[in-house]
């Protein structure tokens, strides 16, 4: 039995089911540039309907801090939403999420319709949770399906507060992204490997402190791998690296082979003196850079010899991509180590989960998003939960 309760626990027929999603889309100039977070909400949209509920969609928007603000209105996105669930299906829009506008539109919703109330952020007892407010969402409806795991980190009304006062399940979408996360750290095939890039350590102190506990093969690429090789007394040049990091990198460092956890760091770089498309550059061994010049991903060198790596592996965590990948050639690297664990999850020797908003872009230009076993499109709610953080929206849908 699931650790969680799911859509399989509850009735559905004849109830209104408040639905928390996240269509904190990117938007520019008022356009979806990314709708995967609209398309993956409608399997649990269609399976609330078919079991013969009523659809009341919860979401917030960016960060209004309680105040209406039109151009963080949820209206924008009907209909791709529209689109997504199908034309033949009812989708109306309440323009606040609670009082008369949103009780008034729930009352008059058909069955077989889909409602989306406006963004839960224009309250501020939402961010709040604020008892009142989460009063006047719950009697929209009868049963609470939380489907937003990128949203899971916050103890907001719509996430947390409402669990208390409606029966509460987790979405499909929550659900598989729960299984597939409990698959990659909690109960692991192993060995484990956890490829971690990005700039910054100090973002992701916390999660490298939790992973060398639970991982035995932890890689390091981006910027930080820079720390880390300055740490160890390797002349990084005009590279990012913090250095002021280098006693924290240290302790990591000390904690890993505590753990027997291995750490990889790269051995070779693409280097340039400026990071701007096709700029000249040269590969070479790490201990080669001169003072002028910066790594700007990790080399063919490194990246062969992380595929090998990951080989041995059963399983696979990946947050953070391990060059400048937006900027070609730099994207050379991650896009050569994504591919190797996509065709090692294709081939059935590594579960692969990835996830992070630079992660899911990275994996999306080396052509391999549908290629990993699972990616989360959740951003902060992925990297706390990869530093072995509780998440309150989490919490609330465990069986007790
Ligand atoms: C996200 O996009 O990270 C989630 O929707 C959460 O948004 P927030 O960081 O504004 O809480
Ligand atoms: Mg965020």
């Amino acid at each position: 039995m699931a650790a969680f309760r799911t859509l399989d626990d509850v009735e559905l027929a004849g109830r209104t089911a408040l639905v928390r999603v996240d269509f904190n889309v990117p938007m520019e100039g008022g356009r979806i540039t990314d709708a995967t977070r609209i398309t993956r909400a409608v399997p649990t949209i269609r399976r609330l309907l078919e079991g013969g509920a009523k659809v009341v969609l919860l979401s917030h928007f960016g960060r209004p801090k309680g105040e209406r603000r039109a151009e963080m209105s949820l209206a924008p996105l009907v209909p791709e939403l529209q689109a997504a669930l199908g034309q033949d299906v009812p989708l109306r829009f309440a323009d606040d999420c609670v009082g008369k506008a949103a009780e008034d539109a729930v009352a008059a919703l058909p069955q077989g319709g889909v409602l989306l109330l406006e963004n839960l952020r224009f309250h501020s007892g939402e961010e709040k949770n604020d008892p009142a407010f989460v009063d006047q969402l719950a009697k929209l409806g009868d049963l609470f399906v939380s489907d937003a795991f990128s949203a899971a980190h916050r103890a907001h009304g719509s996430v947390e507060g409402i669990a208390h006062r409606l029966p509460a399940v987790a979405g499909l979408l929550m659900q598989a992204e729960l299984e597939a996360l409990e698959k990659a750290l909690e109960d692991p095939a192993r060995p484990v490997a956890a490829i971690v890039g990005g700039a910054k350590v100090s973002t992701k102190l916390e999660l490298l402190g939790n992973l060398v506990e639970k991982v035995q093969l932890l890689v390091i690429g981006g910027g930080m791998a820079n720390t880390f090789l300055y740490a160890m007394g390797v002349d990084v040049g005009r590279s990012l690296c913090e250095r002021e990091m280098a006693s924290t990198v240290e302790e990591i460092v000390r904690k890993a082979r505590e753990a027997d956890c291995d750490i990889v760091l790269p051995t070779d770089a693409a280097v340039a003196g400026e990071l701007k498309p096709n700029v000249s550059y040269d590969i070479m061994s790490i201990k080669s850079v001169p003072e002028d010049q910066m790594i700007l991903d990790i080399g063919p060198r490194t990246a062969e010899h992380i595929a090998l790596r990951i080989a041995d592996c059963r399983t696979l965590v990946w947050n953070g991509p391990l060059g400048a990948f937006e900027v070609q050639p730099f994207d050379a690297g991650t896009t050569h180590v994504a591919q190797a664990a996509a065709d090692l999850t294709r081939a059935g020797t590594v579960l692969s989960v990835a996830g992070g908003g630079d992660t899911v872009a990275a994996l999306n230009h080396a052509g391999v998003l549908n290629d990993f076993s699972y990616v989360s499109t959740a951003g902060g709610a992925f990297l706390e939960w990869l530093e072995g953080k509780p998440l309150p929206g989490v919490q609330v849908l465990r069986r007790s």
